[in-house]
């Protein structure tokens, strides 16, 4: 399963994914966590140039857009891949989401660019669930004082409103994958809330595992159900029940 967080700079995402990824491999779940652009030796040699500054002239907007591309198409292949092969949880601290809104709605760049561009990144892989942390943009700011901004957190004020819009309009075109979390609230209920997303998801994942296979990846069916005991809905109860007679 492929789980990725996004939002603007300073929006607590990174620790959400931290907190998501510890509380996963608390029990026993293989978790990777990821962040983008890096994760890789080459990716991260590619995040130093985008972000450090220190190129001498302006990254024009394209060069930027396939930096970032060549960083993902490493880590899809040398780490989310595999590890999605082998059936572990990726946490991705940013994808393909983010160069929508940075370099699609924040630089201008074309779409139909940018969408073909991320599939031959990713290969097609598309995140199971996304979370939207949403903050006002003076909170993010705020958050961010005194931390020293990178090369894209220097830009304006209306740059990063065009990134917060193109956001929404993801996740307004996305509401299977995308869940917009209030990231005004504490780091403890923006954890719960999204741990109980993932759980739910987990679930049903499994779910369908069990209705198409019998068993994933060598888990006996009857262990499968430990992942469903939170979820209160009414089509995991009658799912269950099914399952048990
Ligand atoms: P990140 O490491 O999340 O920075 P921070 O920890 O400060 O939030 O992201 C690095 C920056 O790169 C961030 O400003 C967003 C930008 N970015 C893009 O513009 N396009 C992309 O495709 C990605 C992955 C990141």
């Amino acid at each position: 399963m492929l789980i990725t967080f996004e939002g603007i700079d300073g929006c607590g995402k990174s620790s959400q994914a931290k907190l998501l990824a510890d509380r996963l491999r608390d029990m026993q779940v293989e978790t990777i966590l990821v962040r983008e652009p890096g994760g890789t030796d080459l990716s991260e040699n590619i995040r130093t140039i985008v972000l450090d500054g220190k190129i001498n002239s302006p990254i024009a907007p394209a060069a930027e857009l396939l930096l970032f591309a060549a960083s993902r198409a490493q880590l899809v292949k040398e780490v989310i891949e595999p590890a999605l092969k082998r059936n572990a949880v990726v946490i991705c601290d940013r994808f393909t989401d983010s160069t929508i809104a940075y370099q699609g709605y924040g630089r201008g760049l074309p779409l139909a660019y940018i969408r073909t561009i991320n599939d031959l990144a990713t290969g097609g892989i598309v995140p199971d669930l996304t979370f939207l942390i949403d903050v006002p943009l003076e909170l993010a700011i705020n958050r961010r004082k005194g931390m020293g901004d990178d090369r894209m957190e220097a830009e304006s004020r209306i740059f990063f409103n065009h990134v917060m819009q193109g956001y929404m309009a993801l996740a307004q075109k996305h509401p299977d994958r995308f869940h917009v979390i209030d990231g005004a609230d504490s780091m403890e209920d923006i954890h719960h809330v999204i741990y109980r997303l993932v759980e739910y998801e987990r679930g049903n994942d499994l779910r369908h595992a069990h209705h198409t296979n019998g068993a994933i990846a060598g888990v006996p069916a009857t262990e499968l159900f430990a992942y469903s005991f939170d979820v209160t809905s009414a089509t995991m109860v009658a799912d269950t029940e099914a399952l048990a007679s």
